[in-house]
């Protein structure tokens, strides 16, 4: 097993400081990965030739909704303009909201363009507050096995680590049995981030665990999420990756809690044959066809289908474990993804479905879910 030792890399500069708390903050100097400046990048190169296009024209003038005047610049105005951006939460921020409301003056944006908004706002760092995301520090992923010392991101957190299976793939990184284990103060993680770097390409977040808040008990290990991700971006020879969490710090379930379990399992489903019994086909037909399976970057990032329609124990283990990642396993008819394609549903989700295809879909999935 390799053991990349990170997190006593963490930002040498700034530990000292700030104990790595600030990892976020605008203070990092020469190459390190820096959250804010990737939400800045994707800001100028994605996110404002879009909104030059659709918004801009009612929205550079002077006056009180002119969140688009270059004054100094577009950014530094819209993220002044009250509660027009809600850094990582997009249904907080007008901008997504008015542009997917049909009473809005301007037009609505089109569903990759809600989209894209969404899943930009996700990584503008919270404004106000000092931003708190933590980083590892880019390293080289291992083919085979993976150890990221996570005990220098935060205090108390000695033992606390990451581990996984990287697999290369003919293009991206399979990651699978991903797992988190506790030191002694057990882990608290939230929205545990990949970021892929590689040479001249944009920094290239793989959103798999958006949402994703867990707690492993202490001296525990438990999956991550559903276990599984892939790198889509992800080169042999030349890249890197980091991962970012929201949160990291010591965390317990109180007495009872029966929160995420003492691990030790493959990660993933409990339930692999069910899934392909019950919840394969309606998937494939309709979430894997054109989005979920690839057709679309941003959607296969957010669920990653790809193996949707590979039989094999891995393809389908690896599909399932993507799945469960958007069960709510406390009330499975609750999860993310009935929501998102529900009837009538206004989470700006490109696909609606209508009742009887609804029912169709969301009764055998169920019936898988409720075994997880
Ligand atoms: C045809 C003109 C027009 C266009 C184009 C337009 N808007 Fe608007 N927008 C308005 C007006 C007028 C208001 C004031 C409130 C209202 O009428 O809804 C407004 C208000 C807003 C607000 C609220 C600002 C605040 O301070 O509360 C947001 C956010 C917004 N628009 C976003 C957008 C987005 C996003 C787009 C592009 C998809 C867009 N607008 C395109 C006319 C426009």
């Amino acid at each position: 097993m390799r053991n990349v030792v990170l997190g006593s890399l963490c930002f040498a500069g700034l530990v000292a400081a700030s104990g790595c708390d600030g990892a976020f903050s605008s203070g990092q100097s020469g190459d390190e990965p820096d959250p804010a400046a990737l939400a800045r990048r994707r800001f100028d190169e994605d996110v404002l030739p879009m909104l030059n296009q659709a918004c801009a024209a009612c929205h550079v003038s002077e006056n009180a909704v002119g969140f688009m005047r270059p004054n100094p610049d577009v950014w530094t105005t819209m993220m002044g303009h009250p509660n027009l951006i809600a850094g990582g939460n997009a249904n907080d921020s007008r901008l997504y909201a008015y542009g997917r409301s049909p009473n809005h003056s301007g037009p609505e944006f089109s569903p990759e363009q809600a989209e894209l908004v969404r899943a930009w706002i996700e990584v503008v760092p919270e404004t106000g507050t000092p931003p708190k995301t933590v980083e590892t520090g880019r390293f080289v992923p291992a083919t085979g096995e993976n150890t990221v010392d996570l005990s220098k991101l935060g205090d108390k957190l000695d033992g606390a680590k990451l581990t996984f299976t990287a697999t290369p793939l003919a293009s991206g990184m399979y990651v699978t049995e991903l797992k988190a284990t506790a030191g002694s103060g057990g882990l608290h993680l939230a929205h545990p981030l990949f970021v892929t770097y590689c040479p001249g390409a944009k920094p290239d977040p793989v959103d798999s665990f958006y949402g994703l808040d867990q707690v492993v008990n202490p001296m525990a290990s438990a999956p991550v999420g559903g276990g599984t991700v892939v790198l889509v971006d992800y080169r042999q020879g030349n890249c890197e990756i980091a991962v970012l969490f929201k949160v990291i710090e010591p965390g317990m379930t109180g007495p009872g809690g029966g929160g995420p379990g003492d691990g030790g399992g493959s990660g993933g489903c409990v339930n692999i044959a069910g899934f392909t019994q019950s919840a394969r086909a309606p998937l494939a037909n309709q979430c894997g066809n054109n989005c979920h399976a690839g057709g679309q970057a941003t959607a296969k990032n957010a669920w990653d289908l790809s193996a949707i329609n590979d039989l094999s124990a891995a393809g389908q283990a690896a599909a399932c474990a993507q799945t469960r990642n958007k069960l709510n396993l406390n009330n499975e008819a609750q999860s993310i993804l009935f929501q998102r394609v529900l009837p009538g549903q206004q989470t700006g989700h490109p696909l609606t479905l209508q009742q009887a295809q609804y029912d169709a879909f969301s009764a055998p999935i169920l019936t898988w879910a409720q075994t997880e």
